[in-house]
């Protein structure tokens, strides 16, 4: 039985959404991605400006948070700290708004950043924390928050794995200045490539600009439009915002089955695979650690299931940020540790019992 690592749930109705978008004529950042934009307003509570992708969200937020930061009268880096257990394009985000990613350890059972971690790197030149969700683990937002205010720190979360996961009943992507949020088809909502921001209501506007260059324009185009800072080409698009809307109606009964799942491998699996998860996570992934990772992925795979070491390598261990950054399996021992040493079971919400159960079969075969 082959046993894919995750798969979009789409329905007919998602797809007629999708025709009837293409039937309107109206296919780029239209009434579509309005529409959507209200609905997720509604959800967060907060202002949401629908993007290209997460990583295009996180370098305009990541700008922004640089722009509100007081200068210092002296040749200036901005630095932002982060973890080195994310995907690439957050510290990416970082060095492309022109600021250095500093690199925070995580704390070795929820995986989140570690905040004891954060205070030891903030300088005089940190303007932000960007804590990253990672897994649907919701990070510890009120301690993450505390030390913010306290040095005067502003917080972006990286939330694009973390739609729907809530730290002590509030929505990840609504405690820091902004929220950034992925659509990319592989997440809980996919779409071709998409993003969001939730955001403050005095930045919304600069947002809305920020996503069409710089400029002013409308939707519909109505009047003259004027530049007036240099942004980016980052906005969504109707086909997608109506992809992304459709299964936004039943987000909670993905995250359910991706939750039933974990549940099923939380109970079945041996203690030979330690099971990790951050208190309320929403399993987006369902990481373990074993002793012989790449032979156990071998295993895995030639019994026809797809299971991925997520994580490997850590940041601080890429080529690039060895580079340029100086850094290696010392910066974050904890993260280097988790990367080599992890894998990611299939979750997804279309998964049969018979896909769960031959996974759990293969899984105790192995651990033998
Ligand atoms: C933690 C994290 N941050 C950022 C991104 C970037 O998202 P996107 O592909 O929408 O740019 C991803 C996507 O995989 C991610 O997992």
């Amino acid at each position: 039985m082959d046993v894919p690592f995750t798969k979009i749930w789409l329905t007919e109705e998602d797809k007629q959404e999708v025709l009837r978008v293409l039937d309107s004529g109206y296919l780029t950042y239209g009434p579509k991605t309005k529409e959507l934009e209200k609905v997720l307003r509604k959800y967060f509570g907060k202002p949401v400006v629908m993007t290209s992708s997460c990583t295009a969200a996180l370098t305009m937020a990541f700008a922004k948070a640089i722009s509100k930061a007081p200068r210092p009268m002296r040749p200036w880096t901005p630095e932002i700290i982060t973890t080195p257990l994310t995907y690439v394009a957050t510290a990416h985000s970082i060095i492309e708004a022109r600021a250095k990613p500093v690199f925070a350890d995580v704390d070795p059972t929820t995986w989140c950043i570690d905040v004891d971690s954060i205070v030891s790197k903030i300088t005089d030149d940190t303007v932000a924390i960007a804590p990253v969700h990672w897994g649907g683990n919701p990070c510890e937002m009120d301690r993450i928050m505390a030390i913010a205010e306290e040095h005067n720190l502003m917080v972006i979360e990286d939330c694009a794995q973390s739609i729907g996961a809530k730290w002590e009943n509030r929505l990840t992507g609504t405690f820091g200045m902004a929220g950034c949020f992925s659509f990319y088809p592989t997440k809980q909502i996919g779409a071709t490539d998409a993003g969001c921001i939730v955001c403050d209501p005095e930045d919304e506007e600069w947002y809305r600009m920020a996503i069409h260059a710089g400029s002013n324009k409308k939707i519909p185009h109505e009047g003259k439009t004027d530049v007036f800072f240099r942004g980016w080409k980052a906005n969504c698009n109707d086909i997608d915002s109506a992809l992304i809307l459709s299964q936004f109606k039943r987000l909670d009964k993905n995250l359910a089955a991706r939750m039933a799942i974990a549940r099923m491998y939380d109970k079945e699996l041996p203690s030979y695979y330690q099971s990790q998860s951050a208190p309320n996570s929403t399993r987006y992934l369902y990481p373990v650690i074993v002793p012989d990772r790449d032979e156990v992925i071998r295993k895995f795979k030639e019994a026809g299931i797809s299971v991925i070491a997520q994580g490997d390598p850590v940041l601080t261990e890429m080529t690039y940020y060895r580079k340029e950054y100086g850094t290696d399996e010392t910066t974050c021992p904890v993260a280097s540790r988790i990367g080599a040493s992890t894998l990611s079971l299939p979750v997804f919400p279309e998964m049969s019992m018979e896909q769960v159960g031959y996974v759990i079969k293969i899984a105790c075969e192995i651990a033998r």
